[in-house]
């Protein structure tokens, strides 16, 4: 069985820890997107770890972890962290980088700060890891790929198309330092020999074998459905794929190998940086949340938006993500709450509209309202809880509502962040 595990939300969902739950019966886990823009954690062995660009399947023996061509990487991030896996005594050595994946340059981050730190207006909130500028070179093929460090001839070339453009747009449209073809070629030999010892060139016989030999793949999303570059709130998103369908074109297997797509949502809705969210909730109720929940980013340590779980969102999420099921997690988040809300609708509080599908145009989102129900609290401490049957009454209930509006079965649902801390209603 081949399984996607897609962010539902805005990230942060908790996708890492049903990853590496996961991870335990897959074979080969492959992260498809994005960057160190991610903080994904895992708790394990009595050790909090945190991944940013490497799987979470790594903790596991034994394993192949890809990080995919879907993805890019900030070179010096990414030493940091083998480095800190190491020192923790990790065993790296299943860990791959297919060669396709993109490269983050000192001048994708400088237009990152440049952009977020001067805009005005229409800021996105990024986590200035040069994540859209590594994408938008990508998408107008000036970028750099792994694959180019190690061939001298067609590093050079590509550099004589590359930075001539790249230094006038550094300089007449940013206003930034420029590069010598010299200090780049510099950095490349420095970066490839950090990337060596994990680079994959056989990366397609690996994929055949897998195939071949019926092995268990695993596809780790990044961020979340609605931070998608197609189908989220944009411009407030990240600038690549994390549906499901990005785990095709991001892994270098095809959608054909793909059984399940599992989206994980927490029971209530968080978002870092800028851009609508109809639910959130700038009270205390909100604050309660983030307190209780610890909602502080794992990558640059802001706090969390809060707000309710949202079932408009969410249904879009599991048509556009693909999901075939769900994981919801941080439930144990509502054990002191008497009563929890649930969104089932957006109102327009100009004319009194419902809208119980998603409206994909963001700019009406601030004259949206949500429609509430509201359910009662279970009041009790949940996290020692691991059969479904067990949980109380009111959580029940709360969750086959879930179902009922989300028309795709809840599999998961997760009372706390150790691996123990699981409930796995059908797998
Ligand atoms: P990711 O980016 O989707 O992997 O999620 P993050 O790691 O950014 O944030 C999720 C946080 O919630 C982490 O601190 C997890 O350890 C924690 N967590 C995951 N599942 C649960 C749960 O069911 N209950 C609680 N209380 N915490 C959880
Ligand atoms: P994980 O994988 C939550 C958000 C940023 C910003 C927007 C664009 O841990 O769920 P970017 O740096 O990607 O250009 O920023 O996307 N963002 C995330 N929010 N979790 C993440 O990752 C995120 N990665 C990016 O806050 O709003
Ligand atoms: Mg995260």
């Amino acid at each position: 069985m081949n399984k996607v595990v897609v962010g539902a939300q805005w990230g942060d969902e908790g996708k890492a820890k049903i990853t590496d739950l996961l991870a335990q019966d897959a074979d080969l886990i492959i992260r498809y997107q994005g960057g160190c823009n991610a903080g994904h954690t895992v708790v394990a062995h009595n050790k909090t770890f945190k991944f940013h660009l490497i799987p979470s399947g790594i903790l596991y023996k034994g394993k192949t972890c890809f990080i995919g061509a879907g993805t890019v990487i900030l070179p010096e991030y990414f030493e940091e962290e083998i480095k800190g896996l190491i020192n923790e005594g990790i065993d790296v050595s299943g860990l791959k980088i297919n060669p396709l994946a993109s490269i983050t340059m000192p001048y994708h981050t400088e237009v990152d700060g440049y952009s977020e730190s001067t805009a005005k207006k229409g800021k996105i909130g990024t986590t200035k890891k040069g994540i859209g500028p590594t994408y938008t070179d990508k998408m107008a093929r000036i970028g750099l790929k792994i694959e180019d460090l190690y061939s001298e001839d067609a590093l050079s070339e590509k550099l004589d198309i590359i930075l001539p453009l790249k230094n006038k747009t550094l300089k007449e449209v940013y206003g930034l330092k420029t590069y010598e073809k010299e200090e780049i070629l510099a950095l490349c030999k420095k970066y490839a020999e950090i990337f060596r010892p994990y680079v994959c060139f056989d990366w397609q016989k690996v994929l055949e074998d897998a195939k071949r030999e019926k092995k268990a793949v695993l596809f780790e999303g990044a961020q979340g459905v609605m931070l998608d570059i197609d189908y989220g709130t944009y411009p407030f998103v990240t600038s690549s794929n994390p549906i499901g369908g990005g785990a095709a074109t991001g892994s270098g297997y095809g959608p054909t190998m793909i059984d399940e797509v599992i989206g994980v949502a927490k029971a209530y809705v968080t978002r870092v940086g800028e851009g609508p969210f109809v639910t959130e909730l700038t009270d205390e109720t909100g604050d309660k949340i983030r307190e209780i929940g610890h909602e502080y980013g794992v990558t640059t340590g802001r706090a969390r938006r809060c707000g309710w779980f949202d079932a408009v969102t969410m249904k879009y999420a599991v048509l556009v993500g693909g999901l075939t099921s769900i994981a919801l997690t941080k439930i144990d988040v509502f054990d002191s709450f008497d009563e929890i809300k649930l969104c089932t609708a957006y109102k327009d509080k100009r004319n009194g509209k419902i809208y119980t599908s998603y409206p994909t145009d963001v700019f009406i989102h601030k004259y949206l309202e949500p429609v509430y129900e509201t359910h009662k609290g279970w009041e009790q401490d949940i996290t020692g809880i691991t059969e479904y049957e067990k949980l109380p009454e009111n959580a029940k209930k709360y969750l086959a509502r879930l179902e009922e509006l989300l028309e795709v079965p809840i599999s998961i649902v997760s009372v706390g962040p150790d691996r123990e801390q699981t409930i796995f209603k059908s797998k």
